[in-house]
């Protein structure tokens, strides 16, 4: 018989019990559900809205089910619908009258928004942790080719020479903020809610600051309607994880056609690869395309949920059942993305030598050239075009700006001399950008320290 059934006349259809039931994924909750009642009966036995003695007694019960729980030795009902049920009702089985006694001035609504917030709340400190070992193995990265010159792009044709520190300090940036909102996710979701009962509160004198404290909340929720029927917290981890998960997929992309015969610039580790059933020659990057792929579902994720909250009148209404999944399954992919991702790219090989071989081609040293003749006196817009017909005649010839002698480059303009052939080498471009943000190597330093220190914050 159900915990509510006093005003039914018969039994719940088979059918309506398994539609219903959310048993089968809310039981992930069951370490936040668990400690949560023991706050709420804690804090009831303190307030002498029930027996002390009964409180003792429902703190124990509901301990050792935590422990089995912990352990695995207990089987969930489904027709005890949910968590919170099943907890409640083992809580009496265990224990006898008292139990019936926990859920006083309480209702699932507010059980069920403080049981996920709690969840959240490591959900978002799990994604920290797991971001400072992404962001300190980039780090490392950096710190190893502050001097490997490679490409820059833009429209995927070749821009201007950088480093290989300054493109992964540019996804230091990225997973940088990518923390920042997870500790924003994580502070919207400790606000404890148990005290706003169904919707409108509750009659008992609850000391809604001492479960606050007990929990280690840093606030209470202000309003009882909003205090059950809020999901921002889960959609602000939700999109925080789609960002990063977006993140992660960019760089998959990158790590992908780098690894192709094309490009050549990074050897994937063998196991982080995998072969072909038919063609014995390959060796495919099917950790990263899965990454990039799995993006999609907590996309998806997201979207279900935005959706499923866009049209629920106040306060608690079933449709928010569905809240628990898109948040689950997002949080599985996120962890599984990252933990992958970070142990690939610690085990990754960069080809130096076909990086820097890469950035001398495409005239990536011809904004230099142009700024060349901008220090010695031409306007930009002129330096501008002179290049632009330098670059028209080397492709004619099949040549680099460097490949022209002193006499070929001044008859496009008289202000070339001597000294161009060193300052439009690939070490000097990047050298010579030496503004904060910029690629010379002792800015990527300067870039390095300053996410050190932000990461040990
Ligand atoms: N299993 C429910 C959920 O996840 C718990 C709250 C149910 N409340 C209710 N009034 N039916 O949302």
């Amino acid at each position: 018989m159900k915990l509510w059934a006093g005003r039914f006349g018969k039994a719940t259809d088979s059918l309506v019990d398994d539609f219903h039931s959310s048993i089968s994924f809310d039981q992930r909750l069951f370490e936040q559900d668990i400690t949560g009642s023991i706050a709420h009966a804690t804090m009831l036995g303190e307030q002498g809205i029930i027996p002390q003695a009964d409180a003792e007694q429902i703190v124990a019960g509901l301990q050792g089910i935590l422990q089995d729980a912990r352990e695995g030795k207990i089987a969930w009902q489904t027709d005890a619908e949910d968590i919170h049920m099943n907890v409640e009702a083992l809580l009496t089985e265990r224990i006898g009258e008292a139990g019936k006694r926990l859920h006083t001035g309480r209702s699932r609504n507010d059980q069920v928004a403080l049981d996920t917030r709690m969840y959240a709340r490591v959900a978002c400190r799990e994604t920290e942790e797991m971001l400072q070992e992404l962001i300190s193995a980039l780090l490392d990265i950096a710190q190893q080719h502050l001097h490997t010159i490679m490409p820059g792009y833009t429209h995927m044709q070749k821009a201007q020479p950088i480093t290989l520190a300054h493109h992964m300090m540019a996804y230091v940036q990225m997973f940088l903020r990518d923390r920042d909102r997870f500790r924003a996710a994580y502070d919207a979701a400790d606000v404890m809610v148990l005290g706003s009962g169904a919707l409108a509160g509750t009659t008992y004198p609850l000391n809604r600051e001492r479960v606050a404290e007990l929990l280690d909340f840093s606030r209470i929720s202000e309003n009882s309607l909003d205090g059950v029927s809020d999901r921002d917290f889960l959609l602000d981890y939700l999109s925080a994880a789609s960002i990063c998960m977006m993140h992660l997929s960019r760089f998959c992309e990158e790590l992908i056609l780098w690894n192709t015969n094309e490009f050549r610039f990074v050897e994937m580790d063998d196991g982080f690869a995998t072969g072909s059933s038919i063609m014995p020659q390959k060796k495919n990057p099917d950790v990263a395309e899965l990454i990039r792929g799995k993006t999609g579902r907590v996309y998806g994720d997201l979207m279900a949920l935005l959706t499923v909250m866009k049209g629920i009148p106040l306060a608690y209404n079933k449709d928010m059942q569905e809240d628990k999944e898109a948040f689950f399954d997002a949080r599985d992919t996120l962890v599984k993305g990252l933990t992958v991702f970070t142990a690939m790219l610690k085990t990754v090989t960069f080809r130096t030598e076909v990086m820097e071989k890469g950035a001398s081609g495409g005239f990536t040293n011809a904004t230099d050239c142009a700024d060349y003749l901008v220090k010695k006196g031409v306007p930009f817009r002129d330096a501008h075009k002179v290049v632009g017909e330098l670059v028209a005649h080397c492709l004619n010839e099949n040549k680099a700006l460097l490949d022209l002698t002193l006499p070929e480059l001044q008859r496009f303009h008289p202000a070339f001399a001597e000294d161009v052939f060193d300052d439009l080498s690939m070490i000097a471009c990047v050298e010579k950008r030496k503004i904060p943000g910029a690629p010379a190597p002792e800015m990527v330093q300067a870039a390095i320290d300053s996410a050190r220190k932000r990461l040990e914050k």
